[in-house]
């Protein structure tokens, strides 16, 4: 049977963190997919569309995985597709709490769905798309933070946005 994840996430815009994190799960799972979902706590700066086509162009190197959009509860999306592990990347202590809440919570709602957690890499330990997006706006170099196509694509919106 295929080993199929689902790695969830906002995605506005991916980082190399999430290619870290793609990568590395791809020595555990079969498949996965990378699925773009709403969070209600965030405002995004970029459309589904546009997180859409910014992961295609960044994983275009990449076998076995698909880039998708939801618009509903995660667990549902994972059974719909068969998948029977939710892939999540964890940085400093900071995100456990959030991390925790969500995975017990999904749980709850599904117990046939495991999550599993990577440990980001060290590199990756202090970015986020928050951040990143923050330094992009004021001018700061995120070159090594974010794959070429996405430091294009901030460097355009904050430019055409003034
Ligand atoms: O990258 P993020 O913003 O930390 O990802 C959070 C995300 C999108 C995975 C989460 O908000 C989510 O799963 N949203 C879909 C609705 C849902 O199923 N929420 C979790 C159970 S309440």
């Amino acid at each position: 049977m295929e080993r199929t994840a689902v790695y969830p996430g906002s995605f506005d815009p991916v980082t190399n963190g999430h290619l870290d994190i793609i990568q590395r799960g791809l020595k555990i799972f079969d498949r996965i997919i990378i699925t773009i979902l709403d969070n209600p706590a965030k405002k995004t700066l970029f459309s589904v569309e546009e997180r859409t086509n910014l992961l295609k162009e960044s994983l275009k190197e990449i076998d076995n995985i698909e880039v998708d959009s939801y618009d509903g509860l995660l667990v549902d999306y994972a059974q719909k597709r068969g998948a029977h592990a939710l892939l999540r990347g964890m940085r400093a202590v900071s995100d456990f709490e959030y991390e925790f809440q969500m995975a017990l919570m999904n749980r709850r709602l599904n117990r046939e769905i495991q999550t599993v957690f990577l440990m980001t890499g060290l590199r990756w330990i202090f970015t986020s798309s928050s951040i990143i997006k923050e330094a992009a706006k004021f001018g700061g170099n995120i070159e090594s933070m974010v794959p070429p196509v996405v430091q294009k694509r901030l460097q355009e919106k904050f430019r055409t946005s003034g």
